[in-house]
């Protein structure tokens, strides 16, 4: 059987900070503040209007803006990657600073310098025989694109993201193994700021038309990637959505198809575009009823259809209830659901469900029959460093133990799997709370929320766990 790439995988906004160094222009993700759970949502914290934005720009320093910080990858990457080679990971997913590269993002020409930085990054992986993957943009606009242009609501757009990917492509089209032109691409619905770079005057609601148009556009940037890509680049190209694995909460028929609604409209409606190449009728209805009036030209059809990605992939961090009338609701990644009295749940909520991603593996691989990677998963969690340095995080073991075993037992239900990339394998800043203390990594980084601390990095008592896995794995 084939074997399966175990590794790791983090965002360059979440990990890199260096916000303002080597000319990095100011991005969507680097004005979005901090604010304790107790006072703020996670989808306040994702939901910027304008006011807030200007407040942001006004601010300089890091200050409460933790992703201008991030992990501190940026001054760390050298370490990082002995780290990852040290724990044996077969890939690394990271993602590259669109404003790095394009400080304002209509610039003719690339920032050579921010080119350099990532030219180490991929040197040294390759140096420790770790596969590359490479998403080209996660979340993160420049701000400048979304305050001239409005975001992915103009068709420009394209062009500046299509420059901006067509410079990675060139630079490095004999290095990267696996592409993925948009991290999650459906969270442009669930979020629009971060997704589609959307932002509000005040606290009105987001139009609908401008999302799904705004979507469309990333459509078709994407499938200009892949039409690019295919002609001169070695690696694969891949789409991605965030998973939501649902439940229906009763056997009743209403339950049932409010599980089909959902599931079409969340989870397949982007991924059926991207990797079958065409709108799936089932999002006629959902327009209508919306009120939503999208522009899509016959090119762009023919565009799709004719491009369509090379693997599927999904982020999978827990699943979610569904029925047709309201229920208790824990929270979840981008979206709220309802609890599940069969699991447990994470401190934030997230419902944990090693066999939820059994299931989303079967239903992914049945739907489009298309190699996949997991793109992200892993558990969120508040670690404890103590005074000997050490870090004792049992339950993500149990978490990952649990998760992978599900892997391989979906592995064996016939499912093509290329590789599990573990979410924020170093510690990073929460991309839906702002958190530097939602902890996801092998490697602990000595930060808080404040931003305080060393940024030293640290093995948990998982990255050992990880490490022998992955020498076993191999044998
Ligand atoms: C995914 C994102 O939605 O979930 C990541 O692609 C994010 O960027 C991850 O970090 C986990 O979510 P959170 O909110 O716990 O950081």
């Amino acid at each position: 059987m084939k074997k399966i790439l175990w590794g790791g995988a983090t965002s360059s906004s979440q990990y890199e900070g260096g916000y303002h160094l080597d000319y990095k222009g100011l991005d969507t993700q680097d004005c979005r503040p901090y604010f304790p759970r107790t006072t703020h949502s996670t989808t306040q914290t994702r939901l910027l209007n304008k006011q807030i934005v200007n407040q942001a720009k006004a601010y300089q320093g890091v200050g409460n803006y933790p992703f201008r910080q991030g992990s501190d990858g940026y001054h760390h990457f050298q370490e990082d990657i002995e780290l990852l080679k040290e724990l044996g990971i077969d890939i690394y997913r990271f993602s590259i600073s669109w404003a790095r590269i394009f400080p304002n993002g209509d610039e003719k020409y690339p920032n050579e310098i921010a080119l350099q930085y990532y030219d180490q990054m991929i040197k040294q992986l390759k140096e420790a025989n770790i596969k590359i993957f490479i998403t080209i943009n996660h979340y993160a606009i420049p701000l400048y694109l979304i305050e001239k242009y409005d975001g992915w609501k103009n068709r420009q757009m394209i062009d500046y993201y299509f420059r901006f990917a067509k410079v990675l492509l060139d630079r490095w089209k004999d290095d990267v193994d696996y592409w993925l032109p948009f991290n999650e691409i459906n969270a442009g619905y669930f979020s629009p700021y971060n997704g589609v770079g959307l932002m509000k005057d005040n606290d009105e609601d987001y139009n609908q038309s401008e999302i799904f148009q705004s979507l469309h556009h990333q459509f078709v940037a994407s499938a200009k990637v892949i039409e690019y890509g295919h002609q001169h680049v070695k690696g694969q190209f891949g789409c991605m959505v965030a998973s939501f694995c649902y439940y229906a909460l009763t056997p009743k028929p209403e339950d049932n198809f409010k599980l089909i609604q959902d599931e079409n409209y969340y989870q397949w409606f982007c991924m059926d575009v991207l990797s079958r190449g065409y709108y799936p009728t089932y999002m006629r209805r959902f327009f209508l009823e919306h009120h939503i009036d999208i522009n899509v030209t016959q090119s762009d059809e023919e565009l799709l259809l004719q491009h369509t990605s090379d693997f599927i992939s999904f982020s999978y961090y827990s699943s979610s209830v569904v029925a047709a009338k309201a229920a208790d609701q824990t929270a979840g990644n981008l979206v709220s659901t309802i609890k599940n009295p069969y699991l447990n749940a994470t401190k934030w909520g997230w419902q944990i469900d090693p066999i939820g991603i059994r299931v989303t593996l079967n239903q992914f691989y049945n739907r489009y029959q298309k190699p996949i990677i997991i793109a992200e998963n892993g558990l969120g969690s508040q670690d404890v460093l103590e005074l000997d340095k050490t870090v004792h995080d049992l339950y993500r073991i149990s978490y990952l133990q649990e998760h992978f075993q599900q892997i391989q037992e979906a592995q064996n239900d016939g499912v093509d799997i290329i590789a599990y990339c573990l979410w924020g394998i170093i510690d990073i800043v929460s991309a839906g709370s702002c958190e530097m203390e939602k902890r996801y990594g092998v490697v602990y980084v000595d930060a808080n929320n404040e931003g305080e601390g060393s940024y030293c990095r640290y093995k948990k008592d998982s990255f050992y766990w990880y490490q022998k896995f992955i020498e076993n794995y191999h044998q």
